[in-house]
């Protein structure tokens, strides 16, 4: 069987974020663009939530924002088909979830097959799902962590681009260890978008090559 395969794109590129919180792996994103790190601009920072604190920090850093609120639309296609024209509009390359607290209707993950990521604060497969850093310290696992991935339909199990490694402590409470593996995001997260706009990422069935 042939496996169909993707190569992200080597240019300069167009990034929507999504965030519906404080924005702390957006402003990593952002921060690693002004260092020149990556070759991209951020075109639009959007939001499920009008007061969401991370719009206010995009606000102040000169970014453009939109938010959009799901009540306003009937059923999440309706509110998907919205978010999709208003990146359409903005000739958008990739979207970048960034803490955004909403699960996306497959319509949107088909429109952005492979140009879209997340991250998420466990190492997946295990793990997905919310509140996944009290659940690692309920179980007892000795290491948890992150990982940076493209979005499918199935929620959290996507193909892997990037992992970090941390460890759980025998007193770590869900805020300790939530601390120690938001330091990794914020290094994981911009390398891979970096890696994804120096047309690095290679992805063939459920696996992801970074090309040298
Ligand atoms: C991050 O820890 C991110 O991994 C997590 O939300 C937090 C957002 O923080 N995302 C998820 O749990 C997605 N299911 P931030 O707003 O400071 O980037």
């Amino acid at each position: 069987m042939t496996e169909t395969s993707y190569r992200s794109p080597k240019k300069r590129g167009r990034i929507a974020v999504f965030l519906s919180g404080r924005g702390s792996n957006f402003i990593s994103i952002h921060d690693a663009i002004l260092r020149g790190d990556i070759d991209a601009d951020i075109a639009v920072v959007f939001s499920n939530r009008r007061n969401a604190p991370g719009l206010a920090v995009a606000l102040d850093r000169n970014l453009e924002t939109a938010s959009l609120n799901h009540k306003d639309f009937e059923g999440r296609e309706a509110f998907d088909a919205a978010v999709v024209k208003e990146l359409e509009a903005r000739d958008i390359d990739l979207i970048c979830l960034a803490g955004y607290m909403r699960i996306l209707t497959p319509l949107i993950c088909r429109a952005f097959e492979n140009r879209l990521m997340n991250i998420h604060p466990a190492l997946l497969p295990s793990f997905p799902g919310l509140h996944v850093q009290q659940m690692a310290v309920d179980w007892g696992v000795r290491f948890s962590g992150a990982t940076v991935h493209f979005v499918v339909p199935d929620v959290d199990m996507g193909p892997i681009i990037t992992q970090a490694v941390v460890p759980v402590l025998q007193d770590d409470t869900e805020e300790t260890l939530s601390a120690r593996i938001l330091i990794e995001e914020h290094k994981i997260y911009p390398e891979a978008v970096r890696l994804y706009f120096e047309g690095r990422l290679e992805v063939r069935g459920r696996r992801v090559f970074i090309l040298d």
